[in-house]
């Protein structure tokens, strides 16, 4: 086990009372906790140097302009992409898959190839385009076993594919796609790629030059960054070939009555006045991260998942999405579980054991609705979860187990849990 335990004194949500033990934190794909570092950084951009960047000429404005662009060389290094110019500040990685699909100039007809394993992020905004503009969209199905299947993309490939849109690392599962390859394939015919980067950057080193993706896009708070703060990164001569998603000011070289001249990417997509508290809380959280360094990372999530899978491996009623082996999806173990309705088991493990997980369809509708589920139960972890977190919670889906019916195996609602969200009764926590 790497022993990052003594990091998790750094996140102030993680910390008990005298009173209340501190709570299993268990949702980290849906969102990352925060160091202390990020939190100071967003107060001392209010205190220090509350200016809004690229316009005004007085200190503040100088300060937070110079920190703003510091921050994008830094996620530049950082994604080894080509120049810090190819780095948009967003608000999510959605907004960066809005921002591809709005920005191209599609011809009725073209095809967009997205797996059978998307979130609606990535999903619902190709939907729209067939809808609106007349493209096509095909799915390409994904092994349940976690493998990738290399012929079936060349196959919708060769049918004629003009973007390839996937994701890098899935929410539901926590498989990862084998980027470059794809990336190579895609590009032998003449495919363009954009990769949702959102569950891999926060865990495994990502190198866009070695990727060689036309596009990547990320959410910033599952990296350690406040919530709402994300990047579209791409090589800038590629992103000027997008039209903007809004216009606006700092998005314009000139502006006549009647005409106006955009600036060069990455200027040209921020319009308006930025989260730069934002955007300088993610820097902080960019350094606290490099500082743990993500082969640590890594090596603490694949530690602590298969604590999880070993100890709940001889549970018949506990149905593992994903590839079996947890180093294959180091970040999630996601389940169903036989005779449970995966939005009271959560509620369950909430209120008994202060575990905090997800649960429900994670935002893929289409996959599970494809197979009937309810939904799924899923535990995702990052580098201060503890031997201790993953105790609590096989604990308490070992109680869960125990109180189903033997003959149930459909979901269903447990009647000892309430659905009302109320404050967590007394924890009760293994030894
Ligand atoms: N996509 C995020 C998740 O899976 C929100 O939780």
């Amino acid at each position: 086990m790497t022993n990052l335990e003594h990091l998790r004194k750094d996140f102030p949500a993680l910390a008990g009372t005298p009173d209340m033990p501190p709570p299993v934190y268990l949702d980290s794909a849906c969102m990352s906790l925060v160091p202390r570092a990020v939190l100071d950084a967003v107060e001392e951009y209010y205190t220090d140097y509350p200016g809004c960047a690229g316009r005004s000429l007085h200190r503040f404005a100088e300060e937070v302009g110079h920190r703003y662009e510091g921050t994008r060389e830094a996620f530049a290094r950082f994604l080894g992409a080509p120049s810090p110019n190819g780095i948009v500040f967003l608000r999510n990685a959605t907004e960066g898959i809005n921002l591809v699909a709005q920005g191209l100039d599609w011809k009725p007809g073209d095809r967009v190839l997205v797996t059978d394993q998307e979130h609606n992020s990535n999903l619902v905004v190709w939907q729209r385009l067939a809808a609106e503009r007349g493209i096509q969209l095909a799915h390409l199905r994904l092994p349940s076993d976690g493998t990738f299947d290399a012929e079936s993309l060349d196959r919708e490939l060769d049918r004629g594919v003009r973007l390839v849109s996937f994701f890098h690392t899935s929410n539901l599962d926590g498989r990862s796609l084998p980027v470059r390859e794809i990336v190579e394939r895609a590009h032998r015919k003449k495919a363009e790629v954009l990769i949702d980067g959102c569950q891999a950057a926060p865990h495994q080193r990502v190198n866009l030059a070695e990727l060689g993706v036309d596009f990547y896009t990320l959410s910033l708070h599952k990296m350690l960054g406040p919530s709402g703060t994300g990047l579209l990164a791409g090589a800038p001569e590629r992103l000027a070939r997008l039209s903007p998603l809004i216009v606006g000011g700092e998005t314009v070289e000139w502006t006549t009555l009647t005409e106006h001249q955009l600036r060069p990417p990455p200027h040209r997509f921020e319009a308006g006045l930025q989260n730069y508290a934002g955007v300088l809380g993610a820097a902080a959280g960019l350094g606290y991260l490099e500082h743990v360094g993500l082969e640590a990372v890594d090596a603490h999530d694949r530690s602590v998942n298969a604590r999880a899978t070993r100890a709940l491996a001889d549970e018949p009623r506990v149905h593992l999405l994903g590839p079996e082996d947890p180093a294959r999806r180091p970040s999630i173990y996601s389940f169903t579980l036989d005779g449970v309705d995966p939005n009271d088991a959560a509620l369950f493990l909430d209120e008994g054991y202060r575990v905090m997980v997800r649960s429900g369809m994670h935002c893929v509708h289409s996959w599970y609705r494809e197979r009937s589920l309810p939904g799924s139960i899923r535990a995702s972890f990052y580098f201060y979860t503890s031997p201790k977190d993953i105790d609590a919670f096989v604990t308490g889906v070992r109680e869960l187990v125990e109180r189903i019916p033997a003959s149930s195996t459909h979901a269903k609602s447990l009647p000892a849990v309430s659905r009302r969200k109320t404050a967590p009764r007394s924890p009760k926590r293994p030894g």
